[in-house]
């Protein structure tokens, strides 16, 4: 290519040999937030950072001490692409407290639940096969799935999770165009973005429709050990080991850094995943399996859960009390039971990515909702994470977002837009058949 490239030069020299799949890849909305929400004066209820400081680092550095001391030719050197054999018996026990009776053999280990995400996708997706997923979704798999150029199509949740009678839509109205959904993507517990969980009798329902239709569910579950109220909810897995693939991780319940995950797949399925993460890794990171077995072998890990547990209970109260004190009339939100986040549906006629910048220069964060889609709405919603920020901080990001909703209100009742929006286009948006029911 002879086009000339300099240092910060827009033009790209290879924009005519990319591959159609690159088409689908796009900067996540987070991504590009990551750089102003991270100042610190500014309140960022944007991310989803687990919050490490309450884990106990001395303990961590113990074990990875004594893993380099004791075995670090092993730590060190390639491994098994399934997975370090121990790690995966140590996950069937971490999966048992969700009903999970599972075979280490039928696990795979990946890097962090995010890999999993692309290996089942990659296995499954040829470019415009259809993924059904819930309205809104978790913006890492939506991004993997634009990648294989899947097409998703969402289906409404409320408070009790997707709606099995939409489900039942979606399935037949994908049928009648003559295509087949490939699977089912769903994150029953605390999920992301939306704070609802998948109802008891509402996961058996879903079940019964999935198997029904022959459509394979893939259960994405990170935050389901850190609900508040109760024990952990009976994973959809463990009522269909043959129909499910399960996707678990240690990002939420121990620290992302060490990039530890994993898949439990019926038989045959595992079989292609290993496949899949040789052709793309060779194996998992020896050192973080060790790291995170050793942790598992040797550390009280069920307290660190109930640690973070109770933190982000406290973190989660101080955001729907000033949420409560301070929202707008016509604010909706919902009330999440475990996990990191509350979904908002905003006032009628506000636009969330609109009123981004607006709330930046307040000194607040947060995710606008059309991150959330993989069909452009979601404009009159937003994702709010209160994992990281202290509860005094957690309150003062609600205060500055208050007083941002309430200069957006103004400018809609005077002028009938608010910051930033071209009228018409922002107006059929919002007013769209909302999909972000929760
Ligand atoms: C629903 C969901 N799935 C998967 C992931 C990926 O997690 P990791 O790759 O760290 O295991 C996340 C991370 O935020 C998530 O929220």
């Amino acid at each position: 290519m002879n086009v000339p490239q300099t240092p910060g030069s827009r033009l790209d020299a290879y924009i005519d040999r990319y591959a159609a799949r690159t088409r689908g890849m796009s900067a996540s909305e987070i991504r590009a937030l990551f750089a102003v929400a991270s100042r610190p004066e500014v309140v960022s209820l944007a991310g989803g950072m687990p919050y490490l400081p309450a884990l106990p680092l001395d303990a961590v550095s113990t074990v990875v001490e004594k893993l380099v001391s004791e075995r670090g030719t092993v730590a060190l050197q390639y491994g098994s692409g399934q997975g370090d054999e121990t790690l995966r018996e140590q996950i069937c026990q971490v999966m048992a407290l969700e009903g999970i009776d599972a075979h280490p053999d039928d696990v795979i280990v990946t890097v962090g639940s995010q890999q999993a995400l692309d290996l089942v996708t990659r296995i499954f997706i040829d470019p415009g096969d259809v993924i059904i997923a819930e309205a809104p979704s978790y913006v890492g798999a939506l991004g993997t799935f634009g990648s294989y150029q899947a097409e998703v199509v969402h289906v409404e949740m409320d408070d009790e999770g997707v709606i099995p009678e939409h489900l039942r839509n979606a399935i037949q109205s994908v049928r009648a165009s003559g295509r087949r959904a490939k699977f089912f993507y769903t994150i029953p517990n605390f999920h992301n973005p939306a704070g609802v969980s998948l109802s008891v009798p509402r996961r058996r329902e879903v079940l019964a429709i999935c198997q029904q239709a022959g459509l394979l569910v893939l259960e994405d579950n990170p935050y389901g050990l850190l609900g508040f109220d109760s024990g952990p909810v009976r994973a959809m897995r463990a009522d269909d080991a043959d129909g499910v693939i399960y996707l678990g991780s240690f990002s939420k319940t121990f620290a992302p850094g060490f990039r530890v995950g994993w898949a439990v797949a019926p038989h045959a399925v595992r079989e292609k995943l290993v496949l899949a993460a040789e052709a793309s890794v060779l194996c998992p990171p020896s050192f973080s399996q060790l790291a995170v077995s050793t942790y598992l072998a040797t550390q009280p890990w069920q307290e660190q859960i109930k640690v973070y547990r109770e933190l982000y209970r406290e973190r989660r109260d101080a955001m729907l009390e000033s949420l409560a004190d301070l929202m707008p009339p016509g604010a909706r939100w919902t009330h999440p039971t475990g996990g990191f986040y509350v979904w908002l549906t905003l006032p009628p006629g506000l636009d969330s990515k609109a009123m981004l910048p607006r709330a930046v220069t307040a000194r607040v964060a947060y995710v606008p909702g059309t991150a959330f889609f993989a069909d452009g709405f979601g404009a009159s919603s937003l994702r709010l994470s209160y994992c990281y920020p202290t509860p005094d901080r957690i309150r003062e990001g609600v205060r500055r977002f208050a007083g941002v909703l309430e200069e957006e209100l103004e400018l809609w009742s005077t002028f009938g837009t608010g910051s930033g929006a071209g009228g018409l286009g922002r107006t059929e948006r919002v007013d769209a058949p909302s999909p972000d029911t929760t």
